[in-house]
């Protein structure tokens, strides 16, 4: 995939009505208050709206929220997005109540240069997820004759969605900075790492972390593996696991990777086991594959937590997709921790996948250590397979 797409700099975008896909898909509060829990993706997408505000270029924004699925639920509304985003600009931000309806047509007619709108969520029209070429025209439309298309929402360019891929049949389509960064740091590492590069690999299943362990094996110099997948290749050496997570349709597979990727992959030799899955359960350090009927591995051992970190000092580039055990407990987030202390001293090139990866390494202090922490879950995941990503291979290259 050619990854070298124009970018806003590459266009006039004066004068003109940009609409700018952004990822605020942000986490909110359970209990339906509207209170944005994280905002860091908004936040993430300030660069390019202050650059384009600044150019002179009226900006029509636009975004999923959730999975409405085509019901106008109004707990999925992008109000409260609207509301941060002005915070956060120091400007009004003019919210449309429909997304291609008379509203936001009349409000992005009227839309002046420096002007800044938000379309309702895009997932209220059932066309936006079907990529229906209607519904690209008319968000297309909204940006008039001589529009332009940004895309900065890399958490979405996994999607072959109407505004992630099928409106740049009507506009042209360029990238934001965001994207841009992911692109260059991601699609770097991936494509001429500095090396050594040890690419950690962790989660519950190998079953959803598969095409990532296939495509590192071939580009990394190490794959260390942890967290609850371990437990899968613990079986596959022959070992037992108690109650530990085990996936016994990808045991064959784990054997195969093993046999393959000989020195290169790096397993657990000791873990944390507990007699329950739970904050307070007893824990004891066993080999990982001795673990006792009725424990659980949770954590990786110190053993296993040293070796992990003595890969990362020597490293020149770091992947890291997944945490090595429930970080969410305190008891058995201290391998996670080890790893994101060793990454956080390395001299190395860090780049922390989205989703579990990033929430550790936020929840445990280590976030602005990183050399690059993707805003993309899925999306740096699918990247990180190698695959090709809709929202990117719809932008012009350059
Ligand atoms: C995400 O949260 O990973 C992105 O916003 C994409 O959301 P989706 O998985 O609902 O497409």
């Amino acid at each position: 995939m050619n990854y070298n797409k124009k970018t806003v700099t590459d266009i006039d975008v004066a004068g003109k009505k940009v609409l700018l896909r952004c990822d605020f898909n942000v986490p909110m509060a359970k209990d339906g208050s509207g209170v944005i829990t994280d905002d860091k993706r908004i936040r993430a997408a300030l660069p390019t709206i202050q650059y384009l505000l600044e150019q002179g270029a009226a900006v029509i924004a636009c975004s999923h929220m959730g999975k409405p699925k085509g019901e106008w639920k109004p707990e999925l509304s992008m109000k409260p997005v609207a509301a941060r985003l002005s915070e956060l600009l120091g400007k009004d931000v003019i919210l449309a109540a429909d997304i291609v309806g008379e509203d936001a047509q009349a409000k992005a007619a009227a839309l002046k240069s420096g002007e800044l709108l938000l379309l309702e969520n895009l997932r209220y029209d059932k066309g936006e997820t079907k990529n229906n070429p209607e519904f690209a025209k008319a968000l297309a439309d909204l940006a008039g004759a001589d529009g332009v298309y940004v895309s900065d929402a890399f958490g979405t360019v996994h999607r072959a969605h109407a505004s992630t891929a099928g409106v740049a049949a009507y506009l042209p389509a360029v990238s934001g900075f965001l994207i841009q960064k992911e692109l260059e740091i991601i699609g770097g590492a991936l494509a001429a790492p500095k090396r050594p590069l040890v690419a950690i690999l962790g989660g519950s299943k190998v079953s959803s972390k598969i095409g990532v362990i296939n495509n590192l094996l071939e580009i990394a110099d190490k794959v260390i593996i942890g967290g609850g997948m371990a437990y899968t290749f613990a079986v596959a050496q022959g070992g037992e696991v108690g109650d530990s997570l085990l996936e016994k349709d990808w045991i064959d597979y784990a054997k195969e990777m093993m046999a393959k990727a000989g020195d290169k992959l790096m397993l657990p030799t000791d873990t944390v086991a507990a007699n329950a899955f739970a904050p307070d359960a007893d824990a004891q350090v066993v080999a990982t594959t001795a673990i006792p009927a009725g424990w659980q591995g949770l954590d990786i051992g110190p053993e296993t937590t040293k070796a992990y970190c003595d890969a990362v000092s020597g490293a020149g580039t770091v992947i890291w997709n997944g945490p090595m055990g429930v970080f969410e407990f305190d008891k058995f987030a201290v391998g996670t921790k080890a790893v994101a202390e060793a990454l956080s001293n390395t001299d190395a090139i860090t780049i922390i996948g989205g989703g579990d990866s990033a929430a550790a390494v936020q929840q445990l202090g280590y976030a602005d250590k990183m050399t690059h922490i993707s805003t993309g879950g899925g999306a740096s995941l699918e990247f990180m397979e190698g695959k090709e990503l809709p929202g990117v291979a719809a932008l012009l290259d350059k």
